[in-house]
C-alpha cells in the first residue's frame, strides 16, 4: 500500500520523506490555508523533493475554468495530480485532463456510484473520505470495500486513495480492505509506530540495564 501525506507542511513532509515513508502528497484548499503559503510556491517546493504524485486542487466550479486551473497547476511539475471535485463539471475536467496525459485525483467522493462514474471518466485516483462519513454515523470503511469490489469486478485501473483518515486503525482497515493508497496527516502516520506495550517494555529494559552498571559506548 502506498502512503501519501495529507498536508502542505513542507517540514512535516520532509521528515517523513527522509524515512522513505512518502509515496506522494495530497493538498486541498483547507490545507493550503493552514500552511499560510502561496499554492504555486508551496506545491513547487514539495515537488522539488517528492517524486511521487502531488495532488493540487482546482478551486473553480465550471469545467472550462477548472480545466484552465488544472493546466496551470499541472505545469508546476510533471508529478502533479490535478485534484477536482466529484461534480459533473469535475468529471468533464477529469476526462479532458486525463486525455491530455495528466494525472487526475477526483475528490470529495462519498458513494460507490460516484466512484464508479469517476472511473468511467478516467480518474487516476478516486478519493473517498472515510472520516467525514464516520462523522455523520455512516461507515466510511464500507465505502472503501464497495469501491474495491466494483473496481475489481470490472478491472478499473483507477486507484483507490482513501482520504479523510483520522486514526491508525483507519490505515490498518484500509490496508486489510485493499485500498491502493492512504493519504493521512503526518501525526497519523507517526502514530502507526506507537504501541503502549512498546513504551512499557522499553521502560523496563532501561531500568534493568541501569542496574547492570554496563555501557555499550
Ligand atoms: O484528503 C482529504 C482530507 O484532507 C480530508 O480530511 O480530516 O478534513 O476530513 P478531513
Amino acid at each position: 500500500m502506498k502512503f501519501f501525506v495529507d498536508t502542505a507542511d513542507v517540514d512535516a513532509i520532509r521528515e517523513l520523506h527522509d524515512l522513505g515513508m512518502v509515496d506522494g502528497v495530497t493538498t486541498n484548499p483547507s490545507l493550503i490555508l493552514k500552511s499560510g503559503r502561496d499554492i504555486i510556491e508551496v506545491t513547487k517546493e514539495i515537488c522539488s523533493f517528492v517524486k511521487g504524485p502531488v495532488s493540487a486542487e482546482v478551486v473553480a466550479l465550471t469545467a472550462d475554468e477548472m480545466i484552465a486551473e488544472g493546466r496551470k497547476l499541472a505545469a508546476i511539475a510533471p508529478n502533479i495530480a490535478v485534484k477536482v471535485p466529484l461534480t459533473w463539471d469535475g468529471l468533464k475536467t477529469c476526462k479532458v485532463l486525463t486525455g491530455e496525459g495528466f494525472m487526475v485525483n477526483v475528490t470529495l467522493c462519498f458513494s460507490a456510484n460516484q466512484a464508479l462514474i469517476a472511473a468511467k471518466a478516467g480518474a487516476t485516483f478516486i478519493s473517498p473520505f472515510i472520516g467525514r462519513l464516520d462523522d455523520i454515523n455512516l461507515d466510511g470503511l464500507d465505502l472503501i470495500g464497495d469501491i474495491r469490489t466494483i473496481y475489481d469486478n470490472y478491472d478499473f485501473q483507477t486507484q483507490i486513495l482513501a482520504a479523510s483518515i483520522r486514526s491508525a486503525n483507519h490505515v490498518k482497515d484500509c490496508a486489510m480492505i485493499g485500498a491502493d493508497v492512504v493519504t493521512a496527516p503526518p501525526n497519523v502516520i507517526k502514530a502507526l509506530a506507537s504501541h503502549v506495550l512498546t513504551d512499557k517494555g522499553l521502560e523496563q529494559f532501561m531500568k534493568d540495564w541501569a542496574k547492570t552498571g554496563q555501557k555499550i559506548l
